[in-house]
């Protein structure tokens, strides 16, 4: 079994731990390699706050911590500490697919016992994780008289940051990420000019606050990105913006429905709040410190599930050219359709197909009266024999993947789930599409609150127990529990492509995946759906169009990191392109990935090592500013040579004038060989590093 391999490397250090009666002198916490300097302390009023330096510069100014509670007194003022412990974790843990094979878990812990001095005397912890690449706090509220059932109204974890740094957020959306990332200094952040934007099916912004990941430059080149580890059982967190003094207060999501944001019997211990550190941009692409704060694997082996890539029978609704309905006459999902698809993957090794629009129920999507819920996930259309095309995939090789759109009616599918994922199960299918897409039934309830939280949880348990893997479609954000979970595989909850099909704000501008790849992908993988070749969309969706080079789409396959990447494109549009072989070619799954520079919103580039054949693949993309790359291919195994095929911008490439125009050609290279690139306005470069 996988998780016996799991290799504990480090001892657990009891470094100190007493009882103290008194009120104790400043605590601290330091990371491994001691760059991290975690001061935890109470406040002249006995509130907990916390102080945290980078090589001995603040980053974190006096922050306090606290909760507003219903019919309850709030969790803030006369505390005393009664206990104290302190201690170091070292282990090493396989990821079953993953960036990588193996995560360095290594921190230092302080967990600090409070209690209140005044009735009624409630107790809580605080703990403190503190890596090399950041850190982690969380609260836990142990079993205690005083408080069996916790109401939160509000939690008031504060991040006081030390300047006016320069930031890359998006708006603190309670019902969909789907946004675009801005730059703007701190005290710029305007969340609420993008309230009702025209564009999404559900949108919810009441604060000026932000999505998390939000990450952030400072003065001095410091990276800082702040998120949340293992959301379970607990609402998600927005980061509301006080602009003037340079700080950050969580603001949980809430529910209209209940009144309260989160409700919590004792015991429990709310997500980890996480702040990523590093000195270069890169280094936040490969912090481990969210899937660390995770638990490790509950489900066991997940060896049914297999990185790949997949078509679908997906983009053509997108372009308008079928539809997901039977009714309207254009039905996309048919026999005929899924098997031609099928013979297209099986040409060209692409290991599964994604079928959109199969079952019944899509032509009242939303009722007039806004009644929704009508799929019961199980009955396909007349013309899609669901288990002939399964059985023709099976012969040839590629498995499907089912399609669950729920509509944001998370009562119906749980009640439809079992059936739902029974019949997956005969049909021998391991991987579901689900999708929620408008505003959430029961109505006051919104995607990132701890209804649906506890929603998508049931969804990834229930899925693990039928050998299913969970690829969600506006989602909850991801933080880290693939590393529990390794079912949840990937997620949507950015903009994905699909908005350059018919978004009417122009699409994803070229800067969008340079943002991406600092921000939202350090949540987690991401099913972006990269790979449109067709990037004007003719003659489907003239108005519309993918705003990068082609060679910026193939090198999306490595800069955006997912176990399941989709080859989205309509068939026809990948014959005789010579581009196409870099799709067939590349990995999905890594032993381990680097990136070799970068800058936040401007440009990236990763290489990754693909796990079981040892050749490497790079990607890199640009904003809308044309560059020059040089990389060293030092990572290559010393003394083999590769065969490298690089696909490159051409000289007139331009994401808008001439996005198709690409140069590929082919070089044997080494671990001492340098590549110089130059990369077109909007586009990139993907090479195949293969052993001879
Ligand atoms: C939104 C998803 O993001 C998209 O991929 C899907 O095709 C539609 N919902 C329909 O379920
Ligand atoms: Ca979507």
């Amino acid at each position: 079994m996988r998780n016996l391999l799991y290799l504990l490397t480090g001892i657990i250090l009891v470094m100190a731990s007493c009882n103290l009666k008194k009120q104790p002198s400043d605590m601290f916490v330091v990371s491994p390699d001691r760059n991290i300097k975690v001061k935890f302390y109470l406040t002249s009023s006995g509130q907990p706050a916390y102080h945290v330096s980078f090589k001995g510069k603040p980053i974190i100014d006096e922050s306090t911590l606290g909760f507003k509670l219903k019919d309850a007194l709030p969790l803030k003022n006369n505390w005393e500490l009664v206990t104290k412990n302190l201690h170091e974790f070292n282990e090493t843990w396989e990821m079953p697919w993953g960036e990588q094979l193996e995560v360095l878990n290594h921190y230092t812990e302080l967990v600090v016992g409070l209690k209140e001095t005044k009735e009624p005397n409630r107790i809580i912890r605080i703990v403190f994780r503190v890596y090399n690449d950041g850190l982690g706090f969380r609260f836990e509220f142990p079993r205690q008289e005083a408080i069996d059932t916790v109401i939160i109204m509000d939690e008031n974890t504060r991040f006081n940051l030390t300047g006016n740094h320069l930031c890359w957020w998006q708006p603190g959306d309670w019902d969909i990420y789907e946004h675009l990332y801005h730059k703007t200094r701190l005290n710029e952040i305007d969340a609420l000019q993008f309230q009702n934007h025209k564009n999404l099916a559900q949108s919810y912004i009441p604060e000026n606050a932000v999505n998390t990941p939000v990450t952030m430059k400072t003065d001095e080149g410091l990276y800082l990105s702040f998120h949340e580890a293992n959301l379970t059982d607990y609402a998600g967190m927005t980061l509301k913006i006080f602009k003037e003094q340079f700080l950050l207060q969580s603001e949980l999501v809430g529910s209209d429905r209940l009144g309260y944001k989160v409700k919590r019997s004792t015991p429990f211990e709310t997500p980890w709040r996480t702040i990523q550190i590093s000195e270069t941009a890169g280094g936040l692409i490969e912090s481990n410190l969210i899937v660390n704060l995770n638990e490790p694997n509950k489900i066991g082996d997940v060896s049914w599930f297999k990185p790949t890539k997949y078509t679908g029978i997906w983009w053509e609704m997108h372009l308008g050219k079928n539809t997901w309905d039977y009714a309207g006459g254009k039905h996309g999902a048919t026999t005929n359709n899924a098997k031609k698809l099928i013979d297209f993957s099986s040409e060209n090794g692409i290991g599964a197909m994604l079928v959109e629009g199969w079952n019944t129920g899509w032509e009242i999507y939303v009722a007039a009266d806004g009644r929704k819920g009508k799929f019961d996930f199980v009955t396909p259309y007349p013309d899609y024999n669901l288990k002939k095309v399964v059985k023709y995939g099976k012969r040839k090789g590629v498995e499907l993947i089912m399609h669950h759109e729920t509509q944001g009616a998370p009562e119906n599918y749980e009640k439809n789930l079992n059936e739902a994922y029974q019949l997956m199960s005969d049909l021998g299918i391991h991987t579901v599409k689900t999708g929620y897409v408008g505003t959430i039934i029961p109505k006051g309830e919104y995607h990132h609150g701890q209804y649906m939280v506890n929603h998508y949880r049931k969804v990834i348990e229930t899925a693990a127990k039928y050998k299913v893997a969970v690829n969600a479609h506006e989602p909850i954000k991801a933080t880290g529990i693939r590393r529990t979970y390794p079912n949840a595989i990937s997620r949507e909850g950015l903009r994905g492509q699909e908005f350059n099909a018919w978004s009417s704000d122009g699409g994803n501008p070229p800067d969008h995946l340079p943002n991406v790849a600092f921000t939202r992908m350090l949540a987690g993988p991401i099913d972006y759906t990269p790979g449109i070749f067709n990037i004007k969309l003719n003659p489907y969706k003239p108005d519309n169009q993918v705003n990068t080079t082609l060679a910026q789409q193939l090198a999306l396959y490595v800069v955006i990191y997912s176990p399941i990447q989709m080859v989205p494109d309509l068939a026809k549009n990948y014959e005789r392109q010579p581009a196409f072989q870099f799709i067939r070619d590349v990995g999905v799954d890594w032993k381990q990935s680097k990136v070799l520079n970068g800058e936040v919103g401007d440009f990236v580039t990763i290489a990754r090592e693909e796990r079981e054949t040892g050749n490497w693949f790079i990607g890199s993309i640009t904003d809308e500013n044309p560059r020059t790359i040089s990389i060293i291919l030092d990572f290559l195994e010393p003394g083999v040579t590769y065969d490298a095929i690089i696909y490159a911008d051409g000289p007139k490439a331009h994401w808008d004038d001439n996005p198709i125009d690409i140069e590929i050609h082919k070089k044997e290279v080494h671990n001492q060989t340098e590549l110089t690139i130059n990369l077109a306005p909007g586009g990139g470069f993907a090479v195949s590093v293969m052993k001879k």
